[in-house]
């Protein structure tokens, strides 16, 4: 978030001073309370300028983590909330269905090449729980009984609910939770800033996937390979290398492992295109989608499944095969109804073209971000960058020790 005007501290304001004094009962997520006494309160927005309750405006330069397409108050994304908030603002999916998230799936599968089917949640973290049910399931269903493990890329980044903690455990904020997590298959990812001595970038990618194919033939429990689509994100920017995930893709088909991809960060553009996947040439078994899926206005994540995943479901009800899961916000009318609007005007717009232009923007700064002294790495596709600071550009120490 960059702040725009006056300075950030404002330790010797009379507002600053006001704001210690009135007590907050909220608990901020990721946060040591201990260190913060008081947050700018934003009680508005327009385009990517928030404004605070001092009259402060600030650059949303996370697009409200990661997820706001258009800015905020877009007329066309309010409109359309404010007209399904007249006709219908809840009602659940479990036996009912409605209109905005039937149109929504529709749009999603036609994406979305291979998916058949639209199971909704409200979030990344449980769109990815859904994601490993599906792939669990879908063995049990068959008869597979004995295919009951998941393999990951190291590094990787899935939410922070319990599955996800698993998948993408990432050991400074998980290491607590260690021992509830369920065991998972990790294998190494060409990060091509740090690959380890005596191996150059090719050789390493080669490495990686050597040891995903020795894990598939060793192991045949190995029921769903996990992997975020196209880059790591939020494990420090990993940009895949070429035909990384199309080999991994035909190494799940060769050895009968389901591959589920997470572009939850990735799709939606963020990357240049509108499904990684597609880009990637990897078709993946199961895919979720959530952050931009509602332009940011709203929380609303999507579980894609092919027509294998889903066919397994079928039965009778007896057979007790159909997913035992559901939230309740599923399908929600007024998040569908916004991320209806939201395709819409990708298409409108022609953004994801627009975005492959404005991305190239990113390039001209490249030498001048280099020459800072603390910038080690720069890694950048679409509309993310990372840029990683170290103590020591020579050694790449990094400047943030991990706290393991
Ligand atoms: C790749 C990826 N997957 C899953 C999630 C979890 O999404 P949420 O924060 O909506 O639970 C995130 C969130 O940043 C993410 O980046």
């Amino acid at each position: 978030m960059i702040f725009h005007g006056k300075t950030q501290n404002q330790t010797g304001s009379k507002h600053y001073r006001d704001r210690l004094k009135k007590k907050s009962f909220v608990w901020h997520p990721n946060t040591q309370m201990r260190e913060w006494n008081s947050f700018n309160e934003i009680i508005k927005a327009k385009g990517m300028w928030l404004t605070d309750s001092n009259g402060n405006s600030l650059l949303d330069g996370v697009a409200s983590m990661w997820c706001n397409v258009w800015g905020h108050s877009k007329p066309e994304l309010v409109n359309a909330i404010t007209k399904q908030s007249k006709k219908l603002q809840h009602s659940p999916m479990f036996n009912l269905t409605n209109e905005p998230a039937e149109k929504l799936a529709e749009s999603l599968v036609k994406i979305s090449p291979g998916m058949h089917r639209v199971f909704y949640s409200d979030n990344g973290s449980s769109a990815m729980e859904i994601a490993f049910k599906m792939a669990l399931q879908y063995w049990s269903n068959i008869g597979e009984k004995k295919k009951t493990k998941i393999a990951t890329l190291e590094n990787g980044y899935h939410g922070d609910t319990f599955g996800a903690m698993a998948v993408g455990y990432v050991p400074e904020f998980f290491g607590k939770f260690k021992k509830q997590l369920f065991p998972t298959i990790q294998i190494p990812v060409p990060n091509k800033y740090r690959i380890p001595n005596g191996y150059s970038y090719l050789d390493y990618q080669s490495f990686c996937i050597d040891n995903i194919e020795k894990q598939f033939s060793k192991d045949d429990k190995i029921a769903a390979f996990v992997m975020e689509s196209g880059a790591q994100v939020a494990g420090g920017v990993i940009i895949f290398p070429k035909e990384f995930q199309r080999k991994i893709s035909k190494l799940c088909k060769k050895y009968n492992v389901l591959l589920v991809l997470d572009e939850i960060a990735t799709g939606f553009g963020r990357l240049g295109s509108m499904i990684q996947y597609t880009e990637q040439k990897s078709i993946p078994d199961i895919v979720a989608y959530g952050k931009m899926l509602t332009g940011g206005y709203l929380t609303m994540a999507a579980t894609l499944a092919n027509k294998k995943i889903y066919d397994s479901f079928l039965g009778e009800f007896n057979d007790w095969k159909h997913l035992f899961h559901g939230h309740t916000f599923t399908g929600n009318p007024l998040s569908a109804a916004v991320a209806n609007e939201n395709l819409k005007l990708y298409q409108k717009n022609n953004l994801i073209k627009k975005i492959q232009n404005t991305s190239k923007v990113f390039e001209e700064y490249y030498d001048k971000i280099s020459k800072i002294e603390i910038v080690g790495d720069i890694r950048h596709k679409g509309m993310l960058m990372g840029i990683e600071l170290v103590k020591d550009k020579k050694a790449r120490h990094q400047l943030i020790l991990k706290n393991q």
